[in-house]
């Protein structure tokens, strides 16, 4: 058979990214336009700005990605677009980019899901054997399934009300670090000690989440805290509430591994940048015999390398969306 090119674009919440991927595991080039530095001064992602920056800078980014490899769009197979779920607007800009792309030079479209996207960003550097265990964790999901094939993915559980990510982005902010608060809190908990007695989360045998409470928790320590005049050991309190907030995930990817007997689980989603989450998951791992699928940094976070990937196995599918197709802000793995 001869090697699909597939030319993807994500545009889902504050990074411009295009990418070309050959037959769904080498990213041939990538090109990420991140737009932290604006957002910080808000102290999160103000949407409407995102999508203004997002429709300024994807032309950029194509040509950017185009102009590192000898690959042109007409030698490209087919189209890939990120079109749920994230900020409306801002999958509205990377879809309508897509579209016209694909309308232009007459190349079938794909639409891939962002969250399935971060799973198959595993397959960029080793090949995914199903069944698996799938963790994603990011700003806007924390969920486990189980992945049977491409495609097949059976949810157990997911979380009840804040995302991991989020509440890492949350407690970043009140404790006055920049955003996104992932990679702040990371530093900080390395310098800390867990001293501060926080409540484990979901304290049960469900695969469910929830962060709510343990941020609510934080926050409130702080306040007290300045209404007392008392002083707060940041990275004591930083490292406390991600010592929790991991080993909680830990905790439950133990009991799925124990329940299931399957010996596989992949990474996923920018919280797996973080290293405390990566070394504990290896641990149990090996613990149990299992594989553990971790991408590396660059593929953790949002990129559109990996939406080329999980693009693959629908290019092979004939799975071809048409010009009607619409961005969807809400779903998860399965919807
Ligand atoms: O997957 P992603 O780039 O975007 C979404 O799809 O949401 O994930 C972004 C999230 C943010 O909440 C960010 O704080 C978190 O991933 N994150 C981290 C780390 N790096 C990024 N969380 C914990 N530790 C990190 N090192
Ligand atoms: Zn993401």
């Amino acid at each position: 058979m001869n090697d699909v090119y597939i030319l993807a674009v994500e545009s889902s919440c504050d990074d411009t990214s295009i990418a070309i991927v050959k037959n769904g595991c080498e990213c041939i080039s990538l090109s990420i336009s991140s737009q932290i530095d604006v957002h910080n001064m808000y102290g999160g992602v103000v949407p409407e700005l995102a999508s203004r920056m997002h429709c300024e800078n994807i032309l950029y980014v194509l040509e950017d990605c185009l102009k590192k490899c000898n690959i042109t769009i007409k030698n490209i197979n087919a189209i890939a677009v990120t079109y749920k779920p994230g900020l409306l607007g801002s999958l509205l800009v990377g879809l309508e980019f897509a579209k016209t792309l694909a309308f232009i030079y007459n190349k079938p479209l794909i639409g891939v899901n962002h969250l399935i996207g971060h799973i198959y960003a595993n397959n960029l550097e080793d090949k995914l054997q199903f069944p698996l265990l799938a963790l994603v964790v990011s700003g806007g999901h924390t969920e486990i399934s189980i992945m049977h094939d491409n495609y097949h993915f059976e949810l157990l559980g997911s979380t009840l009300d804040d995302a991991i990510g989020e509440s890492f982005d949350k407690v970043a902010r009140v404790l006055g670090y920049p955003y996104p608060g992932g990679p702040s809190i990371e530093k900080a908990a390395l310098i800390g000690k867990n001293t501060y007695n926080l409540p484990r989360p979901v304290n049960d045998e469900t695969y469910n989440f929830s962060y709510s409470g343990l941020k609510s928790q934080v926050i409130n320590i702080v306040n007290n805290a300045k209404q007392k005049n008392i002083e707060i050991n940041k990275e004591d309190l930083a490292c406390s509430f991600q010592t929790v907030a991991i080993d909680e995930i830990v905790r439950k990817v133990e009991l799925a591994l124990k329940n299931t007997n399957i010996k596989r689980l992949a990474l996923a989603g920018g919280v797996s940048a973080n290293k405390y989450l990566k070394n504990n998951l290896q641990i149990l791992c090996d613990k149990y015999g299992a594989k553990l699928y971790k991408p590396s940094i660059i593929y953790c976070t949002d990129n559109a390398a990996m939406i080329g990937a999980a693009a693959y196995p629908l290019y092979l599918n004939n799975d071809f969306k048409d010009l009607t197709l619409d961005a969807n802000s809400n779903a998860d793995l399965v919807a």
